[in-house]
């Protein structure tokens, strides 16, 4: 699948996923301009994909800027002429966004806005965006496809779903659009090489960076938020998928849009379509690692699903892209990482 000479604009691309994507979109021969504006991120990462890009580092271009800065936006696409856009940036905590709506909503629904006009100042009208599950909320049945009921329960997934509605609007009202709604599931894992993973700031609220940081001996133990769940040990299940796999699965969205005049404005679920329980992830990174991960079995986390995880027919139709990788090779990757970087991207080099 080849984007040879096709010029990509990517929000957030210093980001877990989007920095992994960006790579993956090199190895497939596009150019890539990113912008970020290092709220959840750190300048080391984009040394590092400079390191690994290799020969290709000179086909990405960096530039810090905020999604709200329209003039900032609007000097860069005066600059250069992008065939798609690909929209990571936003804030992405379920927790914090319950302290922080109004920051959540400025930053993640008004500076899509500000984005959208840009592009369409621009002439361009091609965009694949970073949705999520969550805009499933407590979902009524699995495997969930994306003609699941709507209903996010969060500030943070709140702010996806109007972001989605936004994106359904515009193409109802111009048909040039052409738009993919990425619905990620639980995205884990790391660049094979070891020299890019994800760097949770502060205590990380998700799973898989914690069992890391209890793995690194940087803290006691992990609580597991439930055992007593009607799955098969008790502690909730979810769709695990591999960094690479997601950004793999972008490459052929960009694709998509470029090929399909009539798109509209269409969701698709990237999962593995399995599931696996909070205990079968601590199992596979002690497997992975080598090392015991210390946990308590405690009360269930308020607002958590019992069991999520992804119908893959319409990404299979679609985009002709499936999963790759197991939790094993996603618990192996993010070891690599983890060992290798134990303080992440904080120190600069
Ligand atoms: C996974 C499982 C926890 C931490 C979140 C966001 C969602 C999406 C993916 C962005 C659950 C359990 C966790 C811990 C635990 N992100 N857990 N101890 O909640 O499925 O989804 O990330 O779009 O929007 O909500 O992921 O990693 O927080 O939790 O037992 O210390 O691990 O209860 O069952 P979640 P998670």
């Amino acid at each position: 699948m080849s984007l040879a000479g096709k010029n990509i604009f990517v929000t957030g691309g210093l980001g877990f996923i989007g920095s992994h994507t960006v790579l993956v979109l090199l190895d497939h021969g596009a150019t890539v301009t990113l912008i970020d504006n290092l709220s959840n991120s750190f300048p080391r990462v984009w040394e590092h994909m400079k390191k690994l890009a290799g020969d290709k580092a000179d086909k990405m271009k960096y530039i810090e800027c905020d999604i709200n800065d329209r003039e900032g936006l609007t000097k860069i696409f005066d600059e250069d002429k992008f065939d798609c856009v690909i929209h990571f940036a936003g804030f992405k905590a379920v927790g914090e966004s319950v302290d922080k709506p109004l920051e959540y909503y400025y930053n993640n629904f008004c500076g899509t806005v500000v984005l959208l006009e840009v592009m369409r100042k621009h002439g361009l009208k091609n965009m694949v965006f970073s949705s999520s599950c969550t805009v499933y909320g407590l979902p009524e049945e699995v495997p969930i496809t994306e003609a699941a009921p709507l209903k996010a329960i969060s500030p943070y997934g709140r702010t996806k779903l109007f972001q989605e509605d936004m994106f359904r609007d515009i193409a109802v009202s111009d048909k040039d659009w052409r738009i993919l709604l990425l619905r990620y599931f639980n995205p884990i894992g790391a660049h094979p090489s070891g020299d890019l993973g994800e760097h949770p700031v502060g205590i990380p609220n998700n799973l898989m960076p914690y069992i890391q940081q209890v793995a690194l001996g940087q803290r006691e133990f992990l609580r597991v938020f439930g055992h007593d769940y009607p799955t098969p040990d008790g502690t909730a299940v979810r769709d695990y998928i591999h960094v690479m796999d997601l950004a793999e699965g972008h490459v052929s969205a960009v694709v998509k849009t470029l090929n399909t005049p009539d798109l509209g404005c269409t969701p698709i679920n990237l999962g593995t379509g399995k599931g696996s329980s909070v205990l079968e992830m601590i199992s596979a990174f002690e497997a992975a690692s080598g090392v015991k991960v210390a946990h308590k079995l405690v009360d269930r986390r308020p607002g958590d699903s019992v069991a999520v995880w992804a119908a893959t027919e319409t990404a299979e139709k679609e985009l002709g892209w499936k999963s790759k990788y197991d939790i094993h090779d996603m618990c192996k990757h993010q070891w690599a990482w983890a060992s290798k970087y134990p303080q992440g991207f904080e120190t600069p080099l």
